[in-house]
């Protein structure tokens, strides 16, 4: 006999079981990255060539406001200001990383805020909204996006990227980090994803990068 699809108890409204299902994610998530929070930086390899590459393509230039989703411990940071942002607010829902990344910079242009991207009010219309080598980690892409959207202005532009191909990605997420992750979305389901808010004009996958961006055609 096939399973019941709703084993909870039904009298439980249907916005609370959406609720606890959504922390209970966020839990393992933040629990999964607070261990690994300390090593992480050493861990770290970056190649500038291609995440200068990636931080073109997300339009991170002079003066702009970039939000960086899931930051960790604030690997790009430096590259932001490098590049003479106005600010960036940084949110991570990893209490250890997000220590980490305020600890590192002493600079009034970053804030850093332990938090889900998803629930957290929005602080600030901006630019640039940029989530590097985290999205597997998102429960749900659709909502996901549509979350970022309300942190946009109009013309704003949103960024997933990975800085490895799209193979790579996938057996990266079936190791360790499988119960933290979903699995990766082509360049062109992700596309579909942010068709109805954006207007995607980069999907890159290749031997070393995935990249689909997109500019905010609505006024929410
Ligand atoms: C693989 S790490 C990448 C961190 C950073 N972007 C980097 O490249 O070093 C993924 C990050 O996503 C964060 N994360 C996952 N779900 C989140 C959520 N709902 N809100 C904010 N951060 C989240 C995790 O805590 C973790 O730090």
């Amino acid at each position: 006999m096939a399973e019941p699809i709703l084993t909870a108890d039904e009298t439980e409204p249907i916005s609370a079981r959406l609720k606890r299902t959504r922390n209970n994610w966020n839990q393992k998530v933040a629990t999964f990255f607070d261990r690994l929070a300390p090593e992480w930086d050493a861990r770290m390899v970056i190649d500038e060539a291609k995440l200068n590459f990636i931080l073109d393509a997300a339009g991170v230039k002079k003066e702009a406001v970039v939000l960086d989703v899931a930051c960790g411990t604030g690997v790009l940071f430096p590259y932001y200001l490098r590049r003479s942002v106005a600010q960036v607010i940084g949110v991570d829902i990893s209490a250890e990383m997000a220590r980490i990344a305020a600890q590192k910079v002493d600079d009034p242009r970053v804030e850093v805020i332990c938090g889900d991207i998803e629930t957290i009010p929005v602080r600030r219309r901006c630019d640039c909204c940029v989530v590097y080598n985290a999205f597997p980690h998102f429960e749900d892409p659709l909502r996901l996006v549509a979350r970022l959207v309300r942190w946009l202005k109009p013309g704003g532009r949103l960024t997933v990227a990975h800085g490895m191909s799209l193979e790579a990605l996938r057996r990266h997420h079936t190791g360790g980090a499988a119960h933290v992750s979903r699995a990766m979305l082509s360049v062109e389901e992700l596309a579909a994803v942010l068709a109805p808010w954006f207007t995607v004009d980069t999907k890159i996958a290749d031997r070393e990068k995935y990249i689909v961006s997109g500019i905010c055609s609505l006024d929410k």
